[in-house]
């Protein structure tokens, strides 16, 4: 009935699904369709049954030391315990992103390029926080990569990858709740040289709502290929509107190339099939067909280094071959069974919504001093109980559901109702809600245990290396260790951790 080869090859899928429990990786079902995987991202999970090797690697503020975080098993969870007890009473960046295909093509922290120089001094990009996309995947704790502007990964010299005309495939897990209009929050191909080197020169995953080249239905956010010099929903940059705006908070996006043919899909990450969005012919325009694929691939930006974009992803891979629909449809399968759940974002003493609370500095020499505004400027000021009531009012704050994320919260002033602590190039502002995305996600804080041990650290929700300072007496939203003067490691724990009490007013 069966050839030799055919019997083989079912006895050994079959021993390693019952060796796994489970119907292997992403990856394993690339293979098994003809298409293998040629990079394979995550800090979240393994995406071969059979791996066990290393994930991410980290390196925390304390003394800047590294560890690597590998699979609690074969085939599983990332040991995100393992990340908490190593990043412990400090802060941790995610500083390599292994790549599990055996091909070496990790992702690195981005060179500078065309468009842009990061932030840091070398003008290299920032690292993402091994803390900012919490998450559990069949109960079992995990951490995504969360891209603020700024933040981008990159391999210049990957192995494997397409180049020129032929043929790949990619998918990444998203937050489909953060994103936002910049340039360009991908995962793909892109240039080995960091600039833009033309139409065609770049094939990745776009997320996000920019709607300077290419738009889908509604207000976004959408899935988009980046194919350089355009974010293509369809054949033309135009709005195709059979690219639906994403509303799930997991989402698996999509894109493949072969000559001449191009497709995206997606899908809830969490449930559900993949519906393909666009699939037929190269854009018409000069360079898109045959393609110029160069084969770097990049994680958090544009191809030409455009650091404005931001996202979250927690999963990634590319292939060689153009996949079938039925080997997605077999991946889509196995995010879903992976269970993907949004984490806890908050941890310490608990905030109460509608409670007032005023937020004591703990730094020695400092400590009868509270979080506190003059006008729009965010300072620390002396309070006792029996200042003026003016004073108690500018130093106490009412706490209220995260105007960008409810799963962490916003400080409204108690002296000027609808103004809400904020930050704005890194300094914290009390500002009346505009009602913008920029605002509320600006005004958006998730509390942990202070580093010091003492009350809480407030993280800023959209840039989660950094936390609720005083320097100087005044308020920023500081990284521990950094470009700015206010990022200054020097007692960064201390001037990070604030204890919480009833407010004075
Ligand atoms: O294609 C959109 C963007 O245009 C690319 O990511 C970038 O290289 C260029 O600025
Ligand atoms: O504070 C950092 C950024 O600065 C804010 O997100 C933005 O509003 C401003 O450009
Ligand atoms: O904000 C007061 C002090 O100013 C901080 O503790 C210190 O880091 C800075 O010099």
């Amino acid at each position: 009935m069966f050839s030799q080869p055919i019997l083989k090859r079912t006895c050994v899928l079959v021993l390693t699904v019952l060796a796994s429990g489970s119907l292997g990786g992403p990856c394993d079902l690339y293979s098994t369709g003809g298409t293998p995987c040629i990079a394979a991202h995550s800090t979240t999970r393994a995406l071969y049954s059979a791996y066990s090797g290393s994930l991410y690697q980290v390196k925390r503020g304390s003394d800047n030391t590294t560890t690597i975080i590998v699979p609690l098993s074969a085939g599983g969870v990332a040991n995100a315990a393992a990340q908490d007890t190593f990043c412990a009473s400090t802060t941790c960046l995610i500083t390599i992103i292994y790549d599990q295909s055996g091909r070496g093509n990790h992702l690195t922290q981005a060179p500078p390029g065309g468009a842009a120089s990061g932030p840091e001094t070398n003008g290299y990009d920032n690292l993402a926080s091994a803390t900012g996309a919490p998450v559990t995947l069949n109960g079992s704790k995990a951490y995504g990569v969360f891209i603020s502007p700024g933040t981008g990964y990159r391999n210049d010299a990957a192995s494997g990858t397409a180049t020129g005309d032929s043929a790949e495939g990619m998918y990444a897990i998203f937050d489909g709740t953060h994103y936002n209009g910049g340039c360009c929050f991908d995962y793909g191909n892109a240039e080995t040289n960091n600039k833009d080197t033309g139409n065609g020169h770049m094939e990745a995953i776009y997320f996000g709502d920019n709607t300077i080249w290419g738009t889908g239905a509604g207000s976004g956010p959408w899935i988009m290929a980046d194919l350089e010099n355009g974010l293509f929903s369809g054949q033309s940059a135009a709005a195709n509107t059979a690219d639906p705006s994403i509303t799930s908070r997991f989402v698996t996006a999509m894109v493949k190339g072969e000559p001449n043919q191009w497709a995206i899909r997606g899908a809830n990450a969490a449930s559900g099939s993949l519906s393909t969005y666009y699939s037929g012919a190269r854009p018409t325009v000069s360079g898109y067909n045959p393609m110029s694929k160069e084969g770097a691939i990049i994680l958090g930006i544009g191809g030409d280094n455009s650091i404005s974009a931001q996202g979250t992803f927690y999963e990634g891979v590319m292939t060689t071959g153009y996949p079938t629909d039925a080997t997605e449809a077999s991946v889509q399968a196995n995010i879903v069974a992976a269970k993907y759940v949004a984490g806890a974002m908050t941890a310490g003493p608990a905030f109460t919504v509608g409670s007032s609370v005023s937020l004591r500095v703990t730094t020695a020499g400092y400590d009868t001093r509270y979080i506190a505004h003059t006008g729009t400027t965010v300072n620390t000021q002396v309070v006792t109980s029996s200042s003026a009531t003016a004073l108690k009012q500018q130093a106490s704050w009412t706490v209220v559901t995260g105007l960008g994320n409810s799963a962490c919260y916003s400080f409204e002033s108690v002296d000027t109702p609808g103004s809400y602590i904020r930050h704005y190039n890194f300094v914290l502002l009390v500002n009346a809600n505009d009602g913008t995305k920029q605002m509320h996600e600006d005004a958006t804080f998730c509390p942990i245990a202070g580093l010091n041990g003492q009350g809480n650290s407030i993280r800023s929700w959209g840039y989660p290396t950094r936390y609720f300072r005083h320097y100087a007496n005044t308020g920023y939203i500081a990284s521990n260790g950094g470009v700015h003067t206010f990022d200054n490691i020097a007692s960064y724990n201390d001037d990070v951790s604030f204890v919480m009490s009833t407010g004075f007013a």
